[in-house]
This record gives C-alpha cells, structure tokens and sequence, in this order.
C-alpha cells in the first residue's frame, strides 16, 4: 500500500496511475476530492486495486496528523510525498501567507507525514519513501527564493534519511526533476513549451521509480543533470552569478 500526496494533477497523478498498474493498493491526497474520486474509479476499474480518497488542504498544520491516523489501520509500505507549490517574483513583492503556506505544503507536511510512518517502516523492514524536491533545490534560485529554500530543506532531510534508514531496509529517494510537463508551470505563469528540455510526468515518474533503489538523489532529466552538476562543480558564487544570468537577471 503506497501513500501519494499530491495525486489530482502533474506527477503526484502519475505516480498513482504506475503505483496502481504494478498492483499496489494507494492512498491519493489532495484539495480536489472530485479529481480524486474520478481517478480513484478509474484505477479500481483498471487495475482492481483499492483506493483510498483523503481530501485535505495540506498547508493546514493539523492536516498531516490527520492523514496519519485515517492510514494507521493500512499496511503503508512506500511514501510519496509530493505535492508542492511554487511562486515566482522578487521575494519581498511574494504574499507572506502563500509563503507561509508554500513552507506547510512544502516542507513541514512531508516531514510531519516522514516522521509518523518511518517507524512503521523500520519496523517492517522494507519499504521506501520518495520525497519529490526539485533541482531547485540544489542552489538558491533567484525569484524563486522562498521555493527554492523549501526544495533545499526537502533535498537535506532526504539525504540524511537515506543515511539513517538504509540499514533498516528502507529506500529514501529524493525525486528532482527539472521542468516538467504539468499545471504547476501554468499557475506560476510559465509557458511549459517555452521550458528547457521538458518531461512528461509520466517519464518523470517511471524514472524515479527505476531509481527508488538508488538513492539519495534522482535527477531524471540528462539536461539538468549535467547542467546541475557543472553549476555545483563551480565556485558558488560563479554559480550563483551564472544561474542567475541564465534566467535573465
Ligand atoms: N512541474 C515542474 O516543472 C516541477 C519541477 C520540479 C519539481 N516539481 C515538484 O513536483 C511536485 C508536483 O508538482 P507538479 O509539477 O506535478 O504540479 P501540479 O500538477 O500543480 O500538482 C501539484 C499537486 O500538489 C497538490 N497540492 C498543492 N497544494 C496543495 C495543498 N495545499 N494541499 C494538498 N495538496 C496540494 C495539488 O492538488 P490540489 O490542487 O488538488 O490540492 C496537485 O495534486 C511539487 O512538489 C513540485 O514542487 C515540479
């Protein structure tokens, strides 16, 4: 039984579509409980598998606990903690409540949702957790400050629990794609097509599941894998200077 957050749209959708197709149980969260109910028929259907529809707003703090204790009756065996927002534009013009909110839905639900289940896989002694970042994580994106920071605290806690639960038989896959196909381009006023080197959500998906075993990290997309690692091979403030120059600042 897998646990996807973020499963109405984009990647969180594709990784319940492929959890489904390969015969696992899923438990699909997100705001919209009618896109989830429409694609929790869809994979009974397809796949017979059961799907457990939980609608909840993650950038409420209580929501976490509350998606805990609806899946501790469940044998939940891989966490996919997905969904996350971004805003573009100067970091002080940003809203402070969707930032407040970016920092819930980004960070404090998947380490809340992390902290509640690890205990139950360590005690199962296999299972896997995939935490979906982004390469923006990996240097601080200007106009994207306050996204890039939670994608940066999402990539630290991954690596230390791919360190700490490894021995326990546990994956932990921290997921960073780079542009990606899905609404989340759209709303943050982003032609995808106008994008470097775009990748469907299901590619996406596919690849990250082919590296669950592989951790700490998974970049799916050559492009950004080779462009994040010249950027991290520089001295950072010539990366800074050269990642900022590239996105025309
Ligand atoms: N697309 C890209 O280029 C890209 C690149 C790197 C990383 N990512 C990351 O990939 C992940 C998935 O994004 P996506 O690209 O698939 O975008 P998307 O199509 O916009 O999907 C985002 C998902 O997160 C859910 N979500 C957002 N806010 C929520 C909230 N307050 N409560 C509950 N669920 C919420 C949305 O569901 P509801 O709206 O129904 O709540 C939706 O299912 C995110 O963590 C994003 O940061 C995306």
């Amino acid at each position: 039984m897998a646990v996807v957050t973020g499963a109405s749209s984009g990647i969180g959708r594709s990784f319940a579509v492929q959890l489904a197709e390969r015969g696992l149980d899923v438990v699909i969260v997100a705001r919209r409980g009618d896109r989830l109910r429409e694609l929790a028929a869809t994979l009974r259907d397809a796949h017979g598998v059961t799907i457990t529809v939980l609608s909840t707003d993650l950038a409420h703090p209580a929501a976490p606990a509350d998606i805990l204790e609806a899946v501790a009756p469940l044998d939940v065996g891989l966490l996919v903690s997905n969904a996350g927002f971004g805003v573009k534009g100067p970091f002080d013009e940003v809203n402070a409540g969707t930032l407040a909110s970016m920092l819930a839905v980004n960070c404090h639900a998947p380490t809340q949702l992390a902290h509640g289940l690890v205990p139950r896989l360590k005690q199962r002694g296999r299972g896997g957790v995939i935490f979906t970042s982004s390469v923006e994580g990996f240097l601080g994106c200007p106009y994207s400050a306050g996204y890039s920071a939670t994608k940066a605290y999402m990539n630290a806690l991954g690596e230390a629990l791919w360190t700490e639960l490894g021995p326990h038989g546990v994956d932990v896959l921290t997921l960073c794609p780079g542009a990606t196909d899905t609404e989340a381009p759209r709303l943050q006023g982003i032609d995808p097509t106008t994008l470097q080197d775009l990748m469907s959500p299901d590619d996406v998906v596919r690849s990250a599941l082919e590296a669950l075993r592989s951790g700490p990290t998974h970049v799916p997309s050559a492009h950004y894998r080779e462009l994040f690692d010249t950027l991290l091979s520089m001295p950072r403030r010539e990366a800074l200077t050269a990642m900022a120059q590239a996105i025309g600042t």
